[in-house]
């Protein structure tokens, strides 16, 4: 394999096939200094199309053509060492983006075992690779779950978190965020930092690239989407009696080409002189919607109606959350700039132009 120091430094991004994974590659991608490193993808694939034949998920395909430049891919999964010590063998690793876990909330219940070996089993698999290669530096994909129910709105970073969480999943995320704190106390080359991000939706504007979840969508956004390209019949509206403006669930939405941007600074942090230990930071706007508020956005991104009906509350789910944005200012120099017609007419775009998503692009 050479030398790999005298190699151009590369970032490691695991579930770079994925939603938000993918987006940032592409970020880092679209960058001036782009060329500065090589950018590697490791995935499993357990949650993203590739099609017959092909090397490479469809998505990164896409995102080479789109920049003109290449991806490292390797079908590994985090929880296999030798494979990923392969990947750090082969490129000369500065940094990690880690996206790679399961995120479905309701299928953690069900499935509690698969769910902490794939996200806590392999983060630390991750990390002890890190450490045996001399790479200390990671940004890790957090969530605003790991807050639990908001004792007090917006959410900042020192808000209590890991009480009265309700799913595997989310556990998963406090977890492996406490494992990651006691990881920076042992030893202090480490740096870590815990971006917790509100409710990633949007897609890449050039409509090429975007959500593409496997069956019926769990989350809001792509249900809407699909509901708008008749895929499904309606949106379920989970509860109608919150204390909130219109009675339903308000949630923080983010584009996810901000959320991308976000870790592209993240990763700026590594070079500034003195920085180490755990850093957590919201990525949020800092504004709620409702659910009827997201469904009217969308009405009018893509000029049709999207039939609902109101039912019961979804089990697990609170009235309301939104972030404070002030750390991310402060602290990443980032802010969201994308509105929410910006994220529903994303949205659309990706939709209308590939209806079964990665399968018919
Ligand atoms: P995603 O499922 O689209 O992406 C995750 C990627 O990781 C997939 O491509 C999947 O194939 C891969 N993967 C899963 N298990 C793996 C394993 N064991 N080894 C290697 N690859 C594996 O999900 P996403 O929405 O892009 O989420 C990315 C990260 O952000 C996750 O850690 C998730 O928990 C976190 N997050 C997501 C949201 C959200 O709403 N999308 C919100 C907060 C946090
Ligand atoms: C948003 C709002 C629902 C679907 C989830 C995870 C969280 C984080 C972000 C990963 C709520 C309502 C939804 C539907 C509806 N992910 N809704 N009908 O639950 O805020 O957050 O994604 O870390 O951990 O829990 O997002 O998009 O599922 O729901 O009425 O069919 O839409 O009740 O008010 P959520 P969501």
């Amino acid at each position: 394999h050479g030398n790999v120091t005298t190699m151009k430094p590369a970032i490691l991004v695991t579930g770079g096939a994925g939603y938000v994974g993918s987006h940032t590659v592409a970020s880092l991608l679209e960058r001036q200094d782009a060329t500065d490193y090589d950018i590697v993808v490791v995935d499993n694939l357990s949650n993203a199309y590739r099609a017959e034949g092909r090397k490479k998920p469809e998505c990164l395909r896409i995102i080479e053509e789109m920049t003109d430049k290449t991806i490292h891919f390797y079908e590994v999964d985090i929880r296999d060492a030798t494979g990923l010590s392969r990947v750090f063998e082969n490129h000369n690793i500065d940094c990690v983006i880690h996206f790679a876990a399961l995120k479905a909330v309701g299928e953690s219940v069900q499935k509690p075992l698969e769910y902490y070996q794939a996200n806590i089993t392999g983060t630390c698999t991750l990390f002890d690779v890190m450490r045996k290669y001399g790479v200390y530096k990671l940004v890790y994909s957090s969530s605003c779950t790991v807050y639990g129910e908001p004792e007090k709105l917006p959410l900042n970073e020192s808000h209590p978190t890991g009480q009265g969480l309700t799913s595997p999943y989310g556990k998963s995320k406090y977890f492996c965020e406490e494992i990651m704190k006691d990881i920076c106390r042992s030893d202090k080359k480490w740096m870590v930092i815990s971006l917790r991000y509100f409710n990633p939706v949007g897609a890449h504007h050039s409509g090429r690239i975007g959500e593409d979840p496997s069956g019926i969508p769990n989350n809001l956004m792509p249900f809407i989407a699909q509901v708008a390209v008749g895929r499904l019949k309606e949106l379920l509206v989970f509860g109608n009696d919150y204390p909130t403006a219109d009675g339903t669930g308000v949630r923080d939405y983010i584009h996810v080409e901000d959320l991308a941007e976000g870790h592209v600074k993240a990763i700026k942090l590594f070079h500034q002189p003195g920085f180490s230990g755990f850093h957590a930071v919201n990525l949020g706007t800092g504004t709620g919607y409702s659910v009827l508020q997201m469904v009217k956005a969308f009405e009018v991104a893509c000029g049709r109606q999207i039939p609902y009906k109101i039912v019961g509350r979804r089990d697990g789910d609170i009235a309301a959350n939104y972030a404070d944005v002030s750390l991310s200012h402060r602290l990443l120099g980032w802010r969201a700039i994308k509105t929410l017609e910006d994220m529903c007419a994303d949205t659309w775009r990706w939709q209308s132009n590939n209806p079964d998503g990665f399968k018919c692009s």
